[in-house]
């Protein structure tokens, strides 16, 4: 496999901007990168916010070679591959939490560093997929309903943007291979030695529906939540969720 990355000064959404590309037949491995977003997403329809420069945001179309059956567990891939492009960089306290968010362990607490957002592409003909990341490089400022951190507090001087674009790209490829060969079972011990809230007690938030609380044990081959329960161990999709520690 190989990327072919477009570097863009402004758009929308690099993930918007790659769908659209889709639709017209942009292959597999096509990536944009953004300096700027003027519409960034994250689940939802909620919003990913970013300064210029504050932020390296970037797009990777993917064709699975799994089908869509076998995609559960790839926001937690993808996870595993910017901890393993972010420790190669020498940061260090970077955490998992599930599904598709990158914490930092600060002294106040764990905080948010990174998102990922996954959605289907080109619907008519193979299954493709777009990988949405948004690395926080300096702290975001304004307003978030969780703690946020950027990279410049996990690493003595920050890397060139392209440089660290190509790191994650690198690792974003190893681990794609893998999930292409065996799926999220490829990845899941690298995911659970970094799982931000192991055993820790957490609130499940959906959409519409009352909050469940459980201890988060961790997750299983497909990528499911193992959430423990009042009533036992239910296995939890990564549908509309969010969790929350208690
Ligand atoms: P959460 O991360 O809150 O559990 P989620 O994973 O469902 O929820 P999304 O639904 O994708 O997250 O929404 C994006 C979340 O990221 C929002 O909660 C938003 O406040 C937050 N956010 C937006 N911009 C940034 C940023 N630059 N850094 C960190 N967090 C951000
Ligand atoms: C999340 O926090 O849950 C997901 C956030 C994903 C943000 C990235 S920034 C690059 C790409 N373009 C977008 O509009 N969203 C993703």
């Amino acid at each position: 496999g190989r990327f072919d990355v477009d570097a863009l000064a402004e758009c929308d959404s690099t993930s918007s901007e790659l769908l659209r590309r889709a639709e017209r037949g942009a292959p597999s491995g096509s990536v944009i990168v953004a300096d700027r977003q003027l519409a960034g997403r994250g689940r939802r329809g909620r919003s990913w916010l970013s300064s210029a420069d504050g932020c390296l945001m970037f797009s990777v179309l993917w064709r699975s070679q799994r089908g869509l059956a076998g995609l559960g567990g790839l926001s937690l891939a993808v996870g595993v591959a910017l901890v393993r492009a972010l420790e190669r960089l020498g940061a260090s306290g970077v955490r998992l939490k599930w599904p598709n968010d990158v914490l930092l362990a600060t002294p106040a607490g764990d905080a948010k560093l990174a998102g990922i957002l996954i959605e289907l592409a080109g619907g008519r003909r193979e299954a493709q997929v777009c990988i949405g990341i948004g690395l926080n490089l300096q702290t975001p400022a304004g307003e978030f309903a969780q703690p946020v951190a950027g990279l410049a507090q996990a690493l003595p001087a920050l890397p060139e943007r392209h440089d660290l674009l190509a790191t994650i790209l690198v690792a974003l490829l190893g681990v794609l291979d893998d999930f292409a060969e065996c799926g999220f079972a490829a990845v899941k011990d690298e995911w659970q030695a970094r799982h931000a809230w192991q055993d820790r007690a957490v609130r499940l938030i959906e959409d519409g529906c009352a909050e469940r609380s459980g201890i988060c044990r961790g997750v299983a081959d497909d990528g499911a939540l193992l959430l423990e329960t009042a009533t036992g161990c239910e296995r939890i999709l990564a549908g509309d969720v969010s969790l929350r520690v208690n």
